[in-house]
């Protein structure tokens, strides 16, 4: 296992994945568990995953993707949704609208890094049509998908991309 800031510099977008390699159960269900130790507005959990590995599913979600046809190639994608209805009984419109939202991208985001430290790849999918895949889903009423995450043994070393300064970004007060 690496340290975290070693899985977090090695974290990179892959969109070529082995097709001769399954994700192991054991690895989707760490990556899995991790998601869940995400903290959450009031320990509410405000999210859903979906797992997805049928290949008709992972080419329908391709198509409603805008053709990101690595949707496809990787053998899981995991879909995060926010729950909506589940926040909003303890805080209303802003539980609703903003902390489900948070909720369910703070999973995505350490299933995310769970994946690097179980050898895997992942891409972070946002370009994609929420209502076609709830519907491909068959998703239950209220649950909004905000984020797709592939995963999958890379078939690539993608490049690092360079990042904003931190005097950029950050400021001092
Ligand atoms: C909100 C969000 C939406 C994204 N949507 C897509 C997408 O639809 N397709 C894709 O290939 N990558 C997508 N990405 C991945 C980014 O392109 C990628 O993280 C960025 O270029 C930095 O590269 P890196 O992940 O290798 O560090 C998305 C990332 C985020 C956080």
């Amino acid at each position: 296992m690496w340290d975290f800031f070693e899985t977090v510099r090695r974290r990179h977008s892959v969109r070529k994945y082995r097709t001769d390699m399954a994700v192991e159960t054991e690895k989707l269900h760490a990556v899995l568990e991790m998601a869940c130790a995400a903290p959450s507005a009031g320990d509410l959990q405000s999210y859903h995953i979906a797992v997805v590995t049928t290949p008709a599913l992972r080419q329908a979600l391709a198509e409603a993707a805008a053709g990101q046809e690595f949707i496809a190639e990787a053998p899981v994608t995991l879909v995060f949704c926010s729950h909506g209805e589940r926040a909003a009984a303890k805080y209303g419109e802003r539980g609703r609208e903003l902390y489900a939202l948070q909720d369910a991208t703070i999973a995505a985001t350490y299933a995310q890094l769970a994946v690097v430290a179980a050898g895997l790849g992942s891409a972070w999918v946002g370009q994609f049509d929420a209502t076609a895949v709830a519907r491909l889903l068959k998703l239950d009423a209220g649950l909004r998908p905000i984020a797709l995450l592939t995963v999958g043994y890379p078939a690539e070393l993608p490049e690092p991309t360079p990042r904003r300064h931190l005097t950029e970004v950050v400021s001092y007060r």
